[in-house]
Formats: structure tokens, C-alpha cells, sequence
């Protein structure tokens, strides 16, 4: 796919005096995303843990990587596609999982405008647990691009178990399970507005649609929205331990990923319990602050990983950033916050904006510099700042 090639369509219609409609920086991007939100939804969404000093520096990190450019090379195709678990993608990108990305849409459906998004680009979606639409209806809308569903572990195992079933049912092509936010991180924006939107009942859909879930209830969901409330805070974190590992690795023969994993030491653990993937973040700076920037653990969890795909995410904010953590080693590059803001400006189309535009950036950078294949995007590409 020549990814490049939004540019030309964008310069064409400028010629017949049409101009885009949706931002082209992601400055512009965020700012007319925040007009567009209700506030509590944009302080959910923008903030992060503490002062936010990680999550300022997971976008910092990557002005400290410079790319080498290289001249005749002739990178007048790129290839930017990758295997993935078993899976032919055009692209190393896909969309991290957001919950609540279901309220940043107009019509409340986010979760489906954003895979209607996937099946149009062929980025794959990592569905949240925290929807406002259930996952069989999410993956109703992936088309032929495959999907994977982020696994908040519930307290109740059987429950856990039916959430990864009903995913495997619903043709998901893996399960990423999310090891960072069994407890929710100190976040003072959320923290001022006492906003927290799965206690006002928000996005709770996969719960409430669990036949597990509904089985431990008096009432229905829909009789006594409170109590079903109430039941899924007692539920919803688990603090997983090693122990528990095993256990995981039998609900599925579907890849298994770990989300948040930073340390080469834990990287070792989870390859050495048969895990398919591990998935390097800091969860964009959301959960603790304090923290290391993710890019700076990519390096350390590639070489720890041995082999096994590398998903990251966490500050990437532009086509350099992805190339910049392709070639420090990910395998796939993930894209959080900026997706939401496109889909609060244009729905589906707006993430497919941002989608295409951090596509065409990233293989326009590998033309020039001369990088025609993501093989040829290696450590040595980069030099530090
Ligand atoms: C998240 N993230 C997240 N991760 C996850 O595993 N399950 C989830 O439900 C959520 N929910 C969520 C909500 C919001 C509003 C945001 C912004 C993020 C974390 C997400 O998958 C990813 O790690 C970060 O968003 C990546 O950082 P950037 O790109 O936002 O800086």
C-alpha cells in the first residue's frame, strides 16, 4: 500500500480548492479535540497519573532519537507491512485499547466507529473490556481486518473465562491481557471533577451482557443499574501474580499477549510461561507517574523478548515516533489518545484521518531517508540525541 499517496489526494482537492477538513498537526488535533468533548470527557481522556510528568515524557523521549538519513537508495516503494500472530497487516500499526473510547464519539458508539476505522484501514483494533457496545457487536464491524480484545482480569474466574470465550466466539484473533491497572493510578484532573465514568455506569457493556456477570446478580442490569454497579467494582481488579499465569495461558489457544510489561526481568518470565507476545507501556502515563518513559524500556524488553513480537505504545504521536520504535525493535506500534481525538472531531472518518496521516507521514520518512522496508529499520538507523 502506498501510504505516501494521502498526501497527493490531500494536495489534489487543495488544487480544486477544497481543504481538509480535520487537523493536519496533532497540536491543532488535541486543542480542537478539547473544544469538542465534554470536559470531563476530555480530562479523562488528556489527563494521565500525577503531574503527568510521565506521560510528558513518553512524548519527550522520542525527540531524543535522530534518524539517520541515507542517500541512493531508491526507497521508491516501501513495504511497511508485518506478520502478526499469524496475521498478514498492511501497516505495523494498530489502535490501543481505550476504554471510554465508546463517549468520546458524538453518537456515544465509539467503539464501533472505531472498527468500522480498523476494517476501513486495515489497522487492527485492540477492543477494551470497558465498552459501551458489547464485543460481539465491536467485532461485527472489523470487516476483514483482525481484531484482538484487552482483558481487564476480573476477581471472579469464571467470569474472566467468559469474556475470553465469548471473544473467541466472536472471532477475535487474540487476547491482550492488561497487567497495569488492576488498582486505578492517582489522577488529579479526575481526581477534581470526581469523575469516573464506570461508576456513573458507563461502558460496562460486557458486563452487563455477561450471562456469568448477570448470574450474580438479584436484580438484572436494566431492573437496578446501581447494584449492578456495585457488583462490578467488587469485581473488576485483580491483582494477578505469577501464580496465576498458568491459569491464563489455559483459557485460550488464542495468542497471548501481556500489556504493560517494562522490565527485561518480567519479559523473561512471561516468554518462559509460553505468553505469544509482550506488549512494552506505561499505559501513556495514566497509571503512575514517576515512571521511565516507554521507549526508553523498548530496547531492554526486544532483547529480553528474544524473538517473540513486540507491541508498543505510549507517546507515539506522529509517523517519526513510529518509525523511531520500529526501529528500536517493535514489532507493531499502538496509538492511544490521538485516535480519541480524531473520532471526538470526525467519528470513524476522523480516526481514519489520523490513522492515514500518521501512515503516509512514517512511509514518506522512510522514502526519504531511504529506509524502503521495516528490515531495514534497525537500531543502527538511530542515533542518540
Ligand atoms: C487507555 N488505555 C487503556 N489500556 C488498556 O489496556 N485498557 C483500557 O481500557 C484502556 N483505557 C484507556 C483509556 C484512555 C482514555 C486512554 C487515553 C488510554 C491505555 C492505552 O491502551 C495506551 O496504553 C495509551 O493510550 C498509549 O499512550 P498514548 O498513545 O495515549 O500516549
Amino acid at each position: 500500500m502506498r501510504f505516501g499517496d494521502y498526501q497527493n489526494e490531500i494536495y489534489l482537492s487543495g488544487l480544486g480548492g477544497v481543504l481538509p477538513a480535520l487537523p493536519m498537526a496533532y497540536a491543532e488535533l488535541a486543542a480542537r479535540a478539547e473544544s469538542a468533548l465534554p470536559p470531563a470527557i476530555w480530562s479523562y481522556v488528556a489527563g494521565g497519573a500525577g503531574d503527568e510528568a510521565t506521560q510528558r515524557a513518553n512524548e519527550a523521549a522520542f525527540q531524543r532519537w535522530g534518524l539517520y538519513p541515507r542517500m541512493l537508495v531508491g526507497a521508491s516503494e516501501r513495504d511497511l507491512s508485518v506478520d502478526l500472530f499469524g496475521q498478514r497487516l498492511a501497516s505495523p500499526l494498530f489502535l490501543a485499547p481505550v476504554g471510554v473510547i465508546g463517549l468520546c464519539a458524538q453518537d456515544g458508539h465509539g467503539d464501533l466507529a472505531t472498527a468500522r476505522a480498523a476494517a476501513r484501514t486495515g489497522v487492527p483494533m485492540v477492543a477494551s473490556t470497558l465498552s459501551v457496545d458489547p464485543l460481539e457487536r465491536v467485532a461485527d464491524e472489523f470487516g476483514e481486518t483482525p481484531g484482538f480484545f484487552q482483558l481487564y482480569t476480573p476477581t471472579d474466574r469464571e467470569l474472566a473465562a467468559s469474556l475470553v470465550h465469548r471473544a473467541e466466539a466472536a472471532g477475535f484473533k487474540g487476547i491482550v491481557v492488561t497487567l497495569d491497572t488492576w488498582i486505578t493510578g492517582w489522577r488529579p484532573r479526575d481526581l477534581a471533577t470526581g469523575n469516573f465514568p464506570q461508576l456513573r455506569g458507563h461502558c460496562l457493556a460486557n458486563y452487563f451482557s455477561d450471562p456469568v456477570f448477570r448470574a450474580r446478580l438479584k436484580q438484572t442490569p436494566e431492573e437496578n443499574p446501581g447494584a449492578a454497579v456495585l457488583e462490578w467494582v467488587g469485581l473488576f481488579g485483580n491483582p494477578l501474580t505469577w501464580s496465576d499465569l498458568p491459569w491464563l495461558r489455559s483459557l485460550t489457544r488464542l495468542p497471548l499477549i501481556l500489556k504493560g510489561l517494562c522490565h527485561p526481568e518480567d519479559v523473561r518470565r512471561a516468554r518462559d510461561a509460553g505468553v505469544d507476545g509482550v506488549y512494552c507501556s506505561n499505559h501513556g502515563g495514566r497509571q503512575a507517574n514517576g515512571g521511565l518513559p516507554a521507549l526508553d524500556a523498548l530496547p531492554g524488553v526486544v532483547e529480553a523478548a528474544e524473538g517473540l513480537p513486540v507491541l508498543f505504545d505510549s507517546g507515539v504521536r506522529s509517523g517519526a515516533d513510529a518509525v523511531k520504535a520500529l526501529a528500536l525493535g517493535a514489532t507493531a506500534v499502538g496509538v492511544g489518545r490521538p485516535y480519541a481525538y480524531g473520532l471526538a472531531l470526525g467519528g470513524a472518518d476522523g480516526i481514519v484521518h489520523v490513522l492515514r496521516s500518521l501512515l503516509a507521514e512514517a512511509d514518506l520518512i522512510m522514502a526519504v531517508d531511504g529506509y524502503p522496508s521495516l528490515a531495514d529499520l534497525t537500531p543502527d538507523a538511530l542515533v542518540r540525541l
